[in-house]
Formats: C-alpha cells, sequence, structure tokens
C-alpha cells in the first residue's frame, strides 16, 4: 500500500502570527471546523500558554472537532507545556507539539543559552510532554540553520524520551530543495530511531519556495507536511496547503501517496479563511485564486471549450470550485434557487437555516439587481456572526447627513440589552466617525479605531461593501466586521459588532466599562 502524507494546519497558530490577523475564540471554531471537514490529519489550534484567548480557543476546539489531531503549540519551558495539556487533553486525539531553537544564531543572540543547556531543556520538556500524552512533537527551531551533528543529537535525545513526530523546521525560508532533501537524507542516515517516527517538514517562504521544498521533502520520505490555508503566515508565510495537496493528488504517478483530506473543502476553506482574517486571496494564486481557472486568451478560450483538458491540468470540482452559475440569482429567486447555489458554493443548510438566510437575501437583492456567489459568501458569514456573536446592543436604524459643505451627523437608533430602544447623535470628522460616536453615546463607552477596511465584494456600482474593523480599549483588541450595500451602515454594523465583543468581554471579566462618552 501506498505511503500516506499527513497534513497538520497550522491556520489558527502560524497564519494568526501574519501581521495584522486577530480572530476570535468563535472565528477560530469556525474555521477549525471547516479544517475538520476538509479532513486535514492534524489542527495545531494555537498556543496555548500565549494568552487567556489562545488557551480558550484551544480548548473549545479541542472539545468540539472530532476527526483531526487536536495540537497545541508549547515553548520547552514546563508552565507552557502543562498549558498546552491543559487546553488539549479533552480532545479525542490530543498532541503536544514543542518547540526550541536549535541554531546557534538563535542560541546565542535570542535565548542567550548554552547549547549543553538547550539540549537539556528539550530532553526534559519532551519528556514532561510524554508524561501527558502519548502523541508529542518535536521541532528544532531553525533547523536548516544548525550545525548538522548538533541537530542529530538532538534529535536522537528527544525521541529517546518519546518525540513521536521530529519536525524539521524551515523557520525563516532559507532552505532551497535540493539542499533541503540532502538535510533530509542526512537525518534519516544519522540519527537513530528517526525510522521509528514521523519525519515532518514546517516551511516558510521567504524565498517563494516553501512549497517547493514540501514537495522535496516527501519526495526524500517525510510522511508530514505542515502549511496553512492561502499559505498565511509569519513574513511571507508558511507553505500553502492546499497547493502541496493538489500537487500530491495531480502528480499521484509521480509522488505515489495517499492523502486522506478532501480536496472538494479546498477552495470553501480558502474563502472562510479570506474572510475572517480579511486577508486576500490574489487573484492569480494557485489553487484558489479568482483567475486559476479563467482563460482569457482566444485560442485558449478555444481549447477549453471544447475540451478543458487542452489548459487545465485539474478540473476546477476537483477543489470545491462551485460549477458555473446556470441560474442568475435575483429578487424573483426562490428558497429553492438559493439553497441550490448555496449547496454548490459547499454550505449545507437546515430548512430553518435557509428560511433566515432568504430573509436576507431577499433584503439585498431588493437593492442589487443580480446577487453574486460572493455575496451570498458574505450572507452567511453575517448569518454565521450574528448566530455566534454576543449581541448586546442591535442596530434598529442609523440616518446621516454629508456632503462637502456640510459637518457630517449621525442619529442611530439601538436596541439595548434590557429591550428598550435608545436614540442618540453626534456629529463627526465624516460620516463613519460620526456614527461611531453615536454608537458610542448610546452604549456609554468608546474605543479608538486602530484598523478600518472596505472591500467592494464584487464588481459594479451596486456592489455589496464588506467593512472590517479592529478597534482598541485599555490594550485590548476588538474586531467587526459588517457588509451593506451602504459602506457606512455596513462601518455602523462592523463598529457596534466590535463593541459588543467589547462588552462581552468587560462582563466576563467583571470589569465596569472602560472609557468615556466623547463630548
Ligand atoms: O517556523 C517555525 O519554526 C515554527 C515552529 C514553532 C515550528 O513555527
Ligand atoms: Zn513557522
Amino acid at each position: 500500500m501506498a505511503a500516506q502524507v499527513k497534513f497538520l494546519d497550522t491556520t489558527l497558530r502560524d497564519g494568526e502570527q501574519s501581521a495584522g490577523i486577530g480572530m476570535t475564540v468563535d472565528e477560530k471554531l469556525q474555521i477549525a471546523r471547516q479544517l475538520g471537514r476538509l479532513k486535514v490529519d492534524i489542527i495545531e489550534a494555537g498556543f496555548a500558554a500565549s494568552s487567556p484567548g489562545d488557551f480558550q480557543a484551544v480548548q473549545r476546539i479541542a472539545e468540539d472537532v472530532q476527526g483531526p489531531i487536536i495540537c497545541s503549540l508549547s515553548r520547552a519551558v514546563a508552565g507552557d507545556v502543562d498549558a498546552a495539556w491543559g487546553a488539549i487533553k479533552s480532545a479525542e486525539k490530543p498532541r503536544i507539539h514543542v518547540f526550541l531553537s536549535s541554531s546557534e544564531i538563535h542560541q546565542m543572540h535570542q535565548l542567550r543559552k548554552d547549547r549543553e543547556d538547550v539540549m537539556t531543556m528539550a530532553v526534559d520538556m519532551v519528556a514532561r510532554a510524554r508524561g501527558y500524552c502519548e502523541d508529542v512533537e518535536f521541532s528544532p527551531m531553525d533547523a536548516t540553520r544548525t550545525n548538522p551533528d548538533y541537530l542529530y543529537r538532538m534529535l536522537e535525545e528527544v525521541i529517546k524520551v518519546g518525540a513521536t513526530t521530529i519536525n524539521i523546521a524551515d523557520t525563516v525560508g532559507y532552505a532551497i530543495p535540493s539542499d533541503f532533501q540532502t538535510l533530509l537524507k542526512d537525518i534519516q542516515r544519522n540519527v537513530a530511531g528517526i525510522e521509528n517516527v514521523t519525519l515532518s517538514v514546517h516551511c516558510h517562504n521567504d524565498l517563494g519556495l516553501a512549497v517547493s521544498n514540501s514537495l522535496a521533502a516527501i519526495e526524500v520520505g517525510a510522511r508530514q507536511v505542515e502549511g496553512c490555508i492561502n499559505g498565511i503566515g509569519e513574513r511571507a508565510g508558511n507553505a500553502s496547503l492546499e497547493e502541496i495537496i493538489m500537487a500530491l493528488d495531480t502528480r499521484k504517478d509521480l509522488f505515489g501517496v495517499e492523502l486522506g483530506v478532501d480536496t472538494t473543502q479546498l477552495y470553501p476553506s480558502s474563502r472562510l479563511v479570506s474572510r475572517i482574517t480579511g486577508m486576500n486571496v490574489q487573484a492569480n494564486k494557485a489553487i484558489v485564486g479568482e483567475n486559476a481557472f479563467r482563460h482569457a486568451s482566444g485560442i485558449h478560450q478555444d481549447g477549453v471549450l471544447k475540451d478543458r483538458s487542452t489548459y487545465e491540468v485539474m478540473k476546477p470540482e476537483r477543489v470545491g470550485l462551485p460549477p458555473d452559475v446556470q441560474l442568475v440569482l435575483g429578487k424573483l429567486s426562490g428558497r429553492a434557487g438559493l439553497q441550490a447555489r448555496l449547496e454548490a458554493l459547499g454550505y449545507s443548510l437546515t430548512r430553518e437555516e435557509v428560511t433566515s438566510v432568504y430573509e436576507r437575501f431577499v433584503e439585498l437583492a431588493d437593492k442589487k439587481n443580480e446577487v453574486t456567489d460572493r455575496d451570498l459568501e458574505i450572507l452567511m458569514d453575517e448569518e454565521n456572526r450574528t448566530a455566534s456573536e454576543p449581541i448586546s446592543y442591535s442596530l434598529e436604524t442609523v440616518h446621516f447627513t454629508s456632503g462637502d459643505k456640510d459637518i457630517p451627523t449621525a442619529t442611530v437608533r439601538l436596541i439595548g440589552p434590557d429591550g428598550n430602544a435608545k436614540t442618540d447623535a453626534s456629529t463627526g470628522n465624516g460620516p463613519v466617525d460620526a456614527v461611531c460616536r453615536a454608537i458610542d453615546r448610546v452604549i456609554g463607552t468608546t474605543a479608538r479605531i486602530s484598523d478600518f477596511q472596505v472591500q467592494a465584494v464584487s464588481e459594479g456600482r451596486d456592489s455589496v461593501g464588506s467593512v472590517s474593523i479592529r478597534v482598541e480599549n485599555n490594550g485590548r483588541m476588538f474586531s467587526g466586521r459588517g457588509a451593506n450595500t451602504d459602506i457606512i451602515v455596513a462601518s455602523a454594523h462592523a463598529y457596534l459588532s466590535a463593541m459588543n465583543r467589547m462588552l462581552a468581554a468587560d462582563e466576563e471579566a467583571e470589569l465596569p466599562a472602560v472609557g468615556t462618552t466623547p463630548d
């Protein structure tokens, strides 16, 4: 039987380390459930010791997601290992992933520790993790810039105390496929016991080679690869999981390995991660980019119309791309048409859910001629978000005036936690500022907007605008999203959703609401 390659998805851990990304616990859970549908082998759910929020996210995922192994990252320190175990112990299949720098550069300049002390830390903490859990991964960080003899010895020692997966980390994306293969072959020749553990690789994309290096590693015997959906991650990102998976699937003739993943869940996974993280996928991105299966030149179009294989090496449906639109969705469409299209996009809905989405759909179709797939994704996103989000205040109406000679003014009417409506108004620097200030006045708190992004969901002047907002209050960050054909209304929803999260966090911590109403 052909060997199997396992996939460790680290979108929720290394992916979250991308500059500017911050996900809530609910958003992480949504992604983890989707990774479960994709059938990745291992979900690295977070770094439990890094913050209470991360601990909670790992714990919720461990309790909720069945199928994949659920893993928490851990530095080689006792408190981290204990926290990792605390967060994952209820998982069906738990794993602790201990990492420690092996290169001289890191040990000298960052850890500022003697190499033998570092060796002891690695051994002690892998042994501690093994005391909790049968499945322990060890990563020598910056392995590709490490003295090979020291690296072999470190790996041999951690295997002796129970590491079950050894993950060679190209932390700074320094490797080139041929020299990465040499390193892996040397490890297999020189490390006693390596044949009894899973050899894994974790490649970063600083030189644009993360996927190539991962594939090169599989060619010489690596049987676990780590990566992120859409290739997100620290700096230039991690290896893009969808690219590795489809290379192995498309060139089975060459690699001859088995995969347990459901490739048709790749596109829905990519869309979900992009929406939640706010990181757009470039149009020409392999596998999941908007242009990945689009043909522009006349010669190519002619070929594809005769037979798609002339210019496509894989079928779009293999990666879960929805089939071409046969029906145009608009205000005359019924529930059946909507449900069929949502199913083609990878959503499975109960009858009640369809009814609830249909209401939003009709509202949107009243404002837009044609409701596109992207619009539907936003509708579903809003639906999932409002179902899982803490709601203290909801927006009943928002009214604003603005213009090049006017003072921007907004009035909002919110329904409060007691069910009563409250109205207030404010001026501002612009209509968005006026709306946010009016909301602040009603709820009696304020926060600083640290990031504000508006995106047109589809083409055309009637496009839905999707707004992502991040607010800061007392050193804590809260994010919110909103969508509407009017971007000021979308901004009101996004700001209110961030404020609701802040109020819920205050309540949880039993803190008095922080901040005062601006005058
Ligand atoms: O890049 C890296 O070295 C890591 C380790 C924690 C595996 O992310
Ligand atoms: Zn990494």
